[in-house]
C-alpha cells in the first residue's frame, strides 16, 4: 500500500485533485488547514484528511510522523497563497514574507520531511503547483502581485535544484493554466477538473528526463 500526498486539498484544484485520484483507488493524503465545506467532499475511503498549515515549520517537521512508514508515490505541492495585488505601493514584509514562506519554503521543507517516504515508494515524484507568472519570460502582465509572482520564481529555483540535488527523484514544475477557483477567480479558461485531469496525466508520463522541467498542464513547455 502506498499514498498520493495532496497539500492545500480542501478546496480549489487541491479538492479535485485529491477526488480524482481517489476515484482511481488510489490511497490519498489530504493535507489542509481545514476539512472541505460540505461533508460529502469528505467521505471516502480512499481518503485520509490530515491537518497541514504550510506557513509551520514545526508542522511541516512533525507532518511525517502520522504516515509512519507509508510509501509515497507522488507529492504534490498545490497549496499556495496570492498576497497582496496591489502593486509596488502595496508590498509590505508580513504579507511578503508569508507568500515566499507558503508558497516557496514550504514545499521544500515538506519534501526534505517526505523524502524517506518518498524513497520508500516506487515513483518517487515531487509535483510543485507552479505559475506561468514566476517566469521571467512568459509571466510578465499588469497585475500588481509582486510577492506571489516572485515566490513563484523562487519555487522554480529551489525545484530545480532539488532536481539537481536528487537525481532519484523526478521534481516537476507544473502550471495549472487559469483556474475557476477562488484564486483564478470566475472569468478564468478552465475548470479544476479539467486542470486537475491534465496534471495527473503529466505526473504519470513523466519519466526521469522529465525531472527539473516547467510544463503547462497540457504538456507545453514555458520558458524560465
Ligand atoms: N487558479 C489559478 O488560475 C492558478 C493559476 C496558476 C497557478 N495556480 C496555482 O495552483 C495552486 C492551486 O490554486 P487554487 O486556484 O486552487 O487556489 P485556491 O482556490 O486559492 O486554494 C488555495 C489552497 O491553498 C491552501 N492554503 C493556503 N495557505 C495555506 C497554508 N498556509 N497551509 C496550507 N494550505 C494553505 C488553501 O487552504 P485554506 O482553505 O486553508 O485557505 C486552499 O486549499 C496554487 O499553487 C496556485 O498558485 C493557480
Amino acid at each position: 500500500m502506498s499514498a498520493v500526498v495532496v497539500t492545500g486539498a480542501n478546496r480549489g484544484l487541491g479538492l479535485e485533485l485529491v477526488r480524482r485520484y481517489a476515484a482511481s483507488g488510489a490511497r490519498v493524503i489530504a493535507a489542509c488547514r481545514s476539512l472541505p465545506d460540505h461533508p460529502s467532499k469528505v467521505a471516502d475511503g480512499n481518503i485520509r484528511w490530515l491537518p497541514l498549515d504550510l506557513a509551520d515549520a514545526d508542522a511541516i517537521a512533525a507532518f511525517p510522523a502520522a504516515l509512519g512508514a507509508l510509501p509515497v508515490e507522488v507529492v504534490i505541492h498545490n497549496a499556495a497563497i496570492r498576497g497582496a495585488t496591489g502593486g509596488l505601493g502595496d508590498l509590505n514584509t508580513d504579507d511578503f514574507t508569508r507568500v515566499m514562506r507558503v508558497n516557496a519554503l514550504g514545499p521544500l521543507l515538506l519534501t526534505r520531511a517526505l523524502l524517506p517516504n518518498l524513497m520508500a515508494g516506487h515513483q518517487r515524484t515531487v509535483a510543485m503547483i507552479s505559475s506561468r507568472a514566476g517566469s521571467m519570460a512568459e509571466g510578465l502582465d499588469p497585475d500588481g502581485d509582486y510577492a506571489y509572482r516572485q515566490s513563484k520564481a523562487a519555487l522554480n529555483m529551489g525545484a530545480r535544484k532539488l532536481a539537481f540535488d536528487h537525481p532519484d527523484l523526478k521534481v516537476l514544475l507544473l502550471h495549472p493554466g487559469w483556474i475557476r477557483t477562488d484564486m483564478g477567480g470566475p472569468d478564468a479558461e478552465i475548470d479544476a477538473a479539467k486542470a486537475a485531469r491534465g496534471l495527473i496525466e503529466r505526473i504519470s508520463e513523466a519519466d526521469h528526463s522529465a525531472s527539473g522541467s516547467f510544463q503547462t498542464w497540457d504538456g507545453h513547455p514555458i520558458a524560465w
